[in-house]
């Protein structure tokens, strides 16, 4: 009883709060699921990832602190995944083997895998590098 009230204060709360905090666990296995074939099951990405693949298109980048996908702010990251590279993404016409996954994943779980992707960057540098390019983002 008093464990369903505990429950019942817990989502009021939530509710109240706007959306549920993302759920790392269910991100990382959507990430595993959905993410790692191309990009890697340590967010490593494809070999040789900044080299142009034979028919022209980009390798899976990594996710990790060494690719750049950190340089990008959020609503930048999810449109890219829900939507996969277009404009304003991309310039028109452009191929790529990224998917758009907005018919396979709900928007609370994009956010999950995001959330998943983004708890990898930790180093000091990273950190203050991403700040500070939120910060420049959102004077625009
Ligand atoms: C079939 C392979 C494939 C799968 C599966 C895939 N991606 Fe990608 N992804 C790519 C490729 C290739 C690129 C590089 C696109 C380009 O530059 O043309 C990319 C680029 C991206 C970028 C842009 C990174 C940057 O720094 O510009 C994001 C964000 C991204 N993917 C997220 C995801 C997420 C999240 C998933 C899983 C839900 C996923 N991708 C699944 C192939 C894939």
């Amino acid at each position: 009883m008093r464990a369903r009230l505990l429950a019942l204060l817990l989502l009021t709360h939530l509710t109240a709060c706007g959306e549920a905090p993302p759920d790392l666990a269910e991100g990382k296995a959507l990430y595993d699921l959905h993410c790692a074939s191309c990009h890697g099951l340590k967010l490593e990405g494809q070999p040789n990832w900044q080299r142009r693949l034979a028919n022209g298109r980009m390798p899976a980048p990594p996710h990790d602190e060494s690719g750049h996908t950190w340089h990008h702010p959020d609503e930048v990251l999810f449109g890219i995944t829900k939507h996969g590279m277009v404009p304003p993404y991309a310039p028109p016409g452009y191929k790529s083997d990224m998917l758009a996954f907005g018919g396979v994943l709900s928007d609370g779980q994009i956010r999950a895998v995001l959330a998943y992707i983004e708890s990898h960057w930790k180093s000091p540098e990273v950190l203050a590098a991403r700040e500070q390019m939120l910060r420049g983002a959102k004077r625009r």
